[in-house]
C-alpha cells in the first residue's frame, strides 16, 4: 500500500497532510523557503539569504523523494530523500516552518518519510546534524534515527536508520 498521500496530527490533535512533491509546489515551496528562519538553519540548507530558482534547483532534482506537509494548501514542511554512492542508502533533510515547530509535526515527518524509504525497499537513512540542534536529534530519536558511534563529538553528527538486515547495515559505510 502507497505511504503518500498521508494525514497526520500534531501533539495538539491538528491534521496535516504529507504527499509526494509535484512540480506545481515549486512556487509555494519558493515561497516556504523565503519565508523560512533561520535562513542559515542546517548545514547551507536552505540556501542563505533569499533562495534563488537556481538554488531551489540545485537541491530538488537530486532528491529520491520529496515530501511536502501541508495544512489545508499551505506548505509547514518539506523533507527530502537523497541519493548516497550507496543505491540502497538515502540522505534525509527536513524543515519545518518556524510558525509550526515543537508540535510533533518534524517527529512526524521524519516517521513518514522513513516509512516512505523502507517502502521503496531501502536498506537505511543517513543523516548528519548539529548535535547543539536539539530539536532535531530528539525528533530524529523519536523517529528511530540512531547516533552512529564515534560521530556523536562531530561538530556534525551522524545518524542513522536501519530498515532491513543487508549488506549496508554490515559495513556501517553511509553510501
Ligand atoms: C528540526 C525541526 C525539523 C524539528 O521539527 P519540530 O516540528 O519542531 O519538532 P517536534 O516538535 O516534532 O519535536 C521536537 C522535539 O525536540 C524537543 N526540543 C525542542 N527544542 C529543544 C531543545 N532546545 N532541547 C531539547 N529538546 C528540544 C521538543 O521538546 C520535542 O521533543 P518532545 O516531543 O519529546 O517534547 C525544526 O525545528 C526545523 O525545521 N528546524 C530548522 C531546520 C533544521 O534544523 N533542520 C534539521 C537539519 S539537520
Amino acid at each position: 500500500m502507497d505511504v503518500l498521500p498521508t494525514t497526520r496530527h500534531d501533539k495538539t490533535g491538528e491534521p496535516f497532510t504529507m504527499r509526494q512533491y509535484t512540480a506545481d509546489d515549486r512556487g509555494a515551496l519558493e515561497a516556504f523557503y523565503n519565508d523560512f528562519h533561520p535562513k542559515r538553519a542546517a548545514q547551507g540548507m536552505p540556501p542563505g539569504g533569499r533562495p534563488t530558482g537556481g538554488a531551489l534547483a540545485q537541491h530538488h532534482p537530486a532528491a529520491w523523494k520529496q515530501l511536502i506537509a501541508e495544512r489545508g494548501c499551505m506548505p509547514i514542511g518539506h523533507s527530502m530523500l537523497m541519493p548516497m554512492r550507496d543505491a540502497r542508502v538515502v540522505e534525509y533533510a527536513i524543515y519545518v516552518h518556524q510558525d509550526f515547530r515543537g508540535r510533533g509535526v518534524g517527529t512526524e515527518m521524519n516517521r513518514v518519510a522513513v516509512e516512505v524509504a523502507r517502502a521503496g525497499g531501502l536498506a537505511r537513512v543517513w543523516l548528519s546534524v548539529e548535535p547543539g540542534n536539539r530539536a532535531a536529534v530528539r525528533s530524529y530519536e523519536k523517529a528511530g534515527f540512531r547516533f552512529r558511534p564515534g560521530t556523536i563529538l562531530s561538530l556534525e553528527a551522524e545518524m542513522v536508520i536501519d530498515l532491513e538486515p543487508g549488506p549496508a547495515n554490515r559495513t556501517g559505510d553511509t553510501g
